[in-house]
């Protein structure tokens, strides 16, 4: 069996992106961070992010069949910290409209994605939930990815500016 913290320490030191996702709750937008979110196929469109078995907002994604992915920028530290802390309340203060599905999306979000629940898979302790994306934007051109990197939040170093579009070839 592998060590867990020695594994916690390998997966680490694979950078990721950070994101928010949300969902419709009774009581407004709900919602967690995580950045075990990845794209899955283009062709449908969808893309899948795991949620711990034992998370209180877990149900909220199935009840909304509907989620938003809001890819945060590097100055959305302190959104992050927000929706990974145990509070009921985790979207307090923030703006969101509402997505096609139904999804409050993050208005200041660099980009978002605007899913349909397409299926939800058990994987060990965690769910991975699958969604077929309806709508996307890139919201903020220009602005830098929040990256998460060995436990802790960081930023792409780069003297080039950030493009607009995809570069050809
Ligand atoms: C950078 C970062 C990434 C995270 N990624 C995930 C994730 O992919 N899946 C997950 O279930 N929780 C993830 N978490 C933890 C959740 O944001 C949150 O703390 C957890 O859902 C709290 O439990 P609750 O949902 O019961 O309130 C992450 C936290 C941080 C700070």
């Amino acid at each position: 069996m592998a060590d867990t913290r020695c594994l916690r320490d390998v997966l680490g030191r694979f950078v990721t992106g950070v994101v928010a996702v949300t969902a419709a709750g009774p009581d407004g937008p709900v919602g967690l961070t995580a950045n075990s979110f990845t794209s899955v196929s283009l062709n449908p469109p969808l893309v899948l992010f795991c949620v711990h078995r034992s998370s209180r907002v877990r149900q909220a994604f199935a009840q909304a069949g509907a989620f938003g992915v809001n890819i945060l920028d590097e100055s959305q530290e302190a959104v992050s910290r927000q929706f990974s802390r145990p509070a009921e309340e985790r979207a307090g203060g923030l703006t969101f409209h509402r997505g096609q599905t139904g999804a409050p999306l993050l208005t200041d979000a660099l980009a978002y994605l605007d899913c349909e629940l397409e299926e939800q898979i058990e994987a060990g302790d965690h769910i991975i939930v699958l969604g077929r994306v309806r709508d996307h934007e890139v919201q903020w051109e220009g602005r830098r990815p929040l990256a998460f990197f060995s436990g802790r939040y960081t930023r792409l170093h780069t003297e080039e500016p950030v493009p607009a579009n995809r570069p050809a070839g």
